[in-house]
């Protein structure tokens, strides 16, 4: 079991069996079992795909959502799992304390390093009593209670939408907290976008680890013989890409997947600023994992189109692959390589 999941599982003592719960983000282990034992009503909701898909094959009833809806009657108990970003945090917060029975108590659990510590000022903003139940295993736990009355939530309140002058044709982004590069443009990202403004793109194309979709929206508007499907595990990602497509009256094919295993079909193009984060750690072996049947998807005379950190070895693992690879851009931090199937 998770550490995060430990501390919660080591304080189900203090919980009497209650109605309504739902626990948001829970980890990819078997803990929500023990939680459930208290509240067999218990609800779970990720963000993640790749825990969704874990959960469900272990035979928890999960829903993988952008936000929990807001039911008829409101929660007694609400478990939220610590995000790393704080406006991420905020915007969870919010939505709990909307969601949160009058009676009801919020846990907020997390990893001291992903600073859990200094979460209590924030819990105050949206509760009336907070107060520390445990802290073990690099690990704190928070219980929050007394929702303050009248809070409303409305995800768009958090959406933010700014416009990217990507060539041939500039696009309207949308984006939430949690998403990556939330309300600009990642610099890798950037030295990609520059490369594509000169290419011919024109069939199926994938946005592989799409976040808010900048890559595979841009290509849409600029190319119109390019059908785009926009992959990504993030729930709030895809929800700031169907805001994008939306806000630009574009369309594309928009799926959730942990790396490539719900994708069908192949590609003429696959383009990606792929994941390197594992947890606070950077390691390229993430993305060439989760990309690792890639060539699969590609059509004869398809071409895998990457931005990567300059220092990460992805030569080595690319002429596994394929016969020819080429970098097509570099700076100090970033490069562009290319390869054809
Ligand atoms: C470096 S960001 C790139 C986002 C976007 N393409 C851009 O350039 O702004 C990597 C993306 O990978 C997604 N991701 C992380 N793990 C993933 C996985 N297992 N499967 C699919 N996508 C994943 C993250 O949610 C994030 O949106």
């Amino acid at each position: 079991m998770f550490a995060v999941s430990q501390i919660i599982a080591r304080n189900l003592h203090r919980k009497e069996a209650c109605n309504q719960a739902l626990w948001i983000n829970p980890e990819k282990d078997d803990c929500w079992r023990e939680v459930e034992s208290i509240c067999p009503s218990l609800k779970l909701l990720s963000q993640d795909y790749g825990v969704t898909d874990y959960l469900k094959r272990s035979s928890a009833e999960i829903e993988f959502s952008a936000f929990p809806e807001a039911g008829d009657t409101k929660n007694q108990w609400i478990i939220l799992n610590l995000p790393r970003q704080k406006a991420l945090l905020e915007m969870m917060l919010e939505c709990a304390a909307s969601l949160l029975a009058e009676d009801g108590l919020l846990w907020l659990a997390g990893e001291n390093k992903a600073g859990i510590k200094s979460a209590d000022r924030r819990l105050k903003k949206y509760f009336g009593r907070v107060r520390k139940l445990d802290s073990a295993r690099h690990c704190t736990l928070f219980e929050a209670s007394e929702p303050l009355a009248g809070q409303t939530f409305d995800p768009a309140s958090y959406r933010e939408e700014w416009l990217l002058d990507c060539q041939p044709t500039p696009i309207r982004v949308a984006s939430y907290p949690g998403v990556f590069a939330h309300g600009r443009v990642d610099a890798g990202t950037a030295l990609l976008l520059d490369v594509l403004t000169d290419m011919p793109i024109e069939g199926e194309v994938l946005d592989f680890a799409c976040g808010a979709g900048l890559i595979g929206t841009c290509i849409a508007a600029g190319h119109e013989h390019a059908r785009v499907t926009l992959l990504d595990t993030s729930a709030l990602a895809l929800k700031a890409v169907e805001d994008t497509l939306a806000s630009n009256r574009l369309e594309g094919f928009v799926l959730a997947s942990d790396g490539l295993s719900e994708l069908s079909g192949s590609f003429d193009l696959i383009v990606s600023n792929p994941p390197i984060h594992a947890g606070v750690k950077t390691d390229s072996r993430l993305s060439m994992r989760l990309l690792d049947s890639v060539h699969d998807h590609l059509n004869p005379g398809g071409r895998l189109l990457m931005v990567a950190n300059v220092h990460l070895p992805y030569e080595n693992w690319l002429s596994q692959r394929f016969k020819h690879f080429s970098e097509l851009a570099t700076n100090n931090n970033y490069k562009v390589l290319l390869a054809n199937k």
